[in-house]
């Protein structure tokens, strides 16, 4: 199952519904190809869809109506254990708030998709993880992650992302708390592997990956505008 295709979004409609049993539309028919060597940057305002959109390519979140197709695989029509299989063989993922495991030290963080990966070896992986590290920067230094300060821990969220070399990256505000240095970097990087052949797409606020992005989608209480 490999994503040689990219990403489509064919009228996907969100829906989530409280505990009191009110019902909030966050994706109304959200339609967008998201193609091979492309960044798409994915803006609008705070609470607008962005990351339920992410979250929805990724197969993590199920929409109500439409579908998210990866080639001829239909990925919310997949069973739970099957779209874990194809997110982990498909998808590198930057979420908003990390979800980094606090008690785990950046390179224990890095390698963590090592374990669920039968082919490579760990020590490969291993070696890999250290590398990512060291190109954004992370100070190899042991001890929780916790530690470390938010810029440090979103580029230790950011190599776990690339560690299996994805052919999906779905980075959700991935610059948001980097300086401008490291955040212009980071967005060349996902430039650079957009270049590569990847599909990357971006949730952002950032006016430097904005620029850098070869698309736009402009989210507004969940319809594409
Ligand atoms: N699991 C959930 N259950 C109920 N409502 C949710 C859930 N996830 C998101 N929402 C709601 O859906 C709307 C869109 O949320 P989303 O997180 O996608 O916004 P966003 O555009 O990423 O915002 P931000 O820029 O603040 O991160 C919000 O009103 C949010 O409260
Ligand atoms: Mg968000």
């Amino acid at each position: 199952m490999t994503a040689v295709g990219g990403l489509q979004a064919r009228s996907l409609g969100v829906t989530f519904t409280d505990r009191d049993g009110r019902s909030f539309q966050a994706l109304s028919e959200v339609g967008a190809q998201f193609g091979p060597g492309a960044l798409t940057a994915i803006v609008g305002p705070s609470g607008s869809g962005k990351s339920t959109l992410l979250h929805a390519l990724a197969g993590i979140v199920l929409p109500q109506q439409g579908e998210v197709a990866c080639g001829d695989v239909v990925v919310n029509r997949l069973a739970e254990r099957q779209r874990d299989a194809w997110r982990l063989a498909n998808c590198g993922m930057v979420f908003q708030d990390f979800r980094l495991l606090d008690e785990l030290d950046a390179l224990g963080n890095a390698v963590l998709p090592a374990q669920f990966d039968r082919w490579r070896s760990n020590a490969a992986l291993r070696t890999r993880a250290q590398d990512l590290l060291a190109r954004f920067e992370v100070p190899l230094r042991s001890g929780p992650v916790a530690r470390l300060s938010r810029g440090e821990q979103q580029r230790v969220a950011l190599a776990r992302a690339l560690l299996l070399d994805p052919p999906l990256i779905l980075a959700d505000e991935p610059t948001a708390s980097l300086d401008a240095d490291n955040g212009q970097r980071i967005a060349q990087e996902l430039r650079a592997l957009a270049a590569a052949g990847k599909t990357v797409v971006a949730v952002t606020h950032d006016d430097k990956l904005v620029a850098l992005a070869d698309r736009v989608l402009t989210l507004r209480a969940g319809r594409l505008q």
